[in-house]
């Protein structure tokens, strides 16, 4: 017989994110009075297809991000509503938000509310079993950790910089520990912190905790990683690949605002291309570097380009969707029709329930797409897509640079993890 445990109460508070925007802290209390507690990230290179994160758009208080709607909608809406649900019925739960909601995309009460107190549910839950979250959600199949694909050079929306791609990442992919490939990350960042100091370039952070220096070009961003990877006493190719984030939807948008429609503006040095010089630019890439992965190199809407890039190579690197997928099971499913892209990131406040999150990751695995788990570059201090990767064993992860706590906080998790399920 199923376990019965019910849900006493649900809250929200309006707490900071990593940027020092309001977000939701959601917490469930269950009537053995154990809590669970989850707080909400942001993004900033949003996808226009994601379920939408309810802001109050009240100019005179946090230049209109507050949250208190959505504070509001917890307290007043769903928490009442949730009381005496059977805690473990996390499926139900999350049905029965969706239709308390009743929008395609979340908007009536949001996806903030609802992704907050769908997590905080699943950890009240595990705690009520003194599991820890990953084991409460995989079972004892959750046992592989992810490989960082950390972002130790921001470019475009997150930062301010003269740089157009907004990730640089560094994938350690030698077969060894976590542990181990978060040390070997860190001393690349480190030995890459060096080399922008002697070179004379600013050795200041992005919202990511990359660095954020004003280099020449984009490709000098990719030369100095490499570097640096050497310089840390590693090989490129062997130990370490390159992966990027080119958040091309944002290039696209950039575009239209000088009518430049259907094209991409590299806005931080008014370089115009087409789709098919887009196309190109990102092959000769993956030909000049060791590149393993391109995150949405081109925009959300760009199905036909995004099918040419796909056919060009998607049997040589991962082509990883993100605004594109936007954690979206029906985006997904087309994607797979089409033949596009070969991987997913997933977000789950882009889709905005645990239960969603679960069976997208499902489509993605069955149709031998390569999931990615991810932050937002607004974070907190909340580690539960660490335990999320570990549990529906997600090859691998992007929580950012080993710097900045609410990014070193997933990795710490993860090392804990790791400590686990080794002394298991
Ligand atoms: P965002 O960026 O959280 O600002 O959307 C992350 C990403 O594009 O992967
Ligand atoms: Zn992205």
């Amino acid at each position: 017989m199923k376990k019965i445990l019910e849900i006493e109460e649900v809250f929200a508070t309006e707490i900071l994110d990593s940027r020092g925007n309001p977000t939701l802290q959601v917490t469930v209390i269950l009537e053995d009075g154990t809590e669970g507690i989850s707080m909400v990230p942001s993004g900033a290179s949003t996808g226009s297809f994601e379920a939408v994160e309810l802001r109050d758009n009240q100019e005179n208080r946090y230049n209109g991000k507050g949250v208190l709607k959505a504070v509001n909608n917890v307290n007043d809406i769903i928490g009442p509503e949730l009381k005496y649900l059977n805690v473990y019925n996390q499926k139900e739960i999350d049905n029965f938000m969706i239709r308390l909601d009743g929008t395609v995309n979340k908007s009536k009460l949001g996806a903030n509310s609802i992704l907050g107190v769908s997590l905080a549910v699943a950890k009240a839950a595990a705690n009520s079993l003194n599991l820890p979250l990953y084991e409460y959600i995989g079972g004892i199949n959750a046992k592989i950790l992810p490989i960082p694909m950390m972002n130790i050079l921001n470019g475009g929306r997150h930062a301010n910089s003269s740089i157009n791609i907004q990730e640089f990442m560094i994938v350690p992919i030698l077969d060894t520990t976590f542990q181990l490939r978060l040390q070997m990350c860190s001393e690349v960042y480190h030995c890459l912190k060096k080399i922008l100091k002697e070179r004379g370039y600013s050795t200041g952070i992005g919202d990511e905790g990359g660095f954020a220096p004003n280099l020449k070009n984009d490709e000098q961003a990719i030369e100095l990683i490499i570097e640096a990877i050497e310089k840390a006493g590693y090989e490129t190719g062997k130990d370490f690949m390159l992966a990027l984030d080119v958040a091309a939807t944002e290039m696209h948008e950039e575009a239209k605002s000088i009518d430049k429609q259907g094209n991409y503006l590299f806005w931080k040095n008014n370089e115009v291309k087409t789709r098919d010089e887009m196309i190109d630019y990102l092959c000769e890439l993956v030909n000049k570097y060791p590149i393993i992965s391109i995150e949405d190199g081109l925009s959300e809407e760009d199905w036909i380009g995004w099918k040419i890039l796909s056919d060009r190579l998607k049997n040589k690197i991962m082509l990883v969707g993100d605004d594109l997928f936007v954690t979206n099971i029906e985006r997904l499913k087309k994607g797979i029709e089409l033949g596009v892209a070969n991987s997913i990131l997933i977000k789950p406040n882009q889709i905005g329930t645990l239960t969603e999150t679960l069976n997208t990751i499902q489509v993605a695995k069955m149709n031998g797409y390569k999931v990615v788990m991810s932050h937002r570059s607004g974070e907190t201090e909340d580690t539960t897509i660490a335990d999320l990767a570990v549990a529906t064993n997600s090859m691998f992860i992007k929580a950012g640079a080993p710097c900045r706590s609410e990014r070193t906080a997933k990795y710490n998790r993860l090392i804990n993890i790791e400590n686990e399920i080794i002394n298991s």
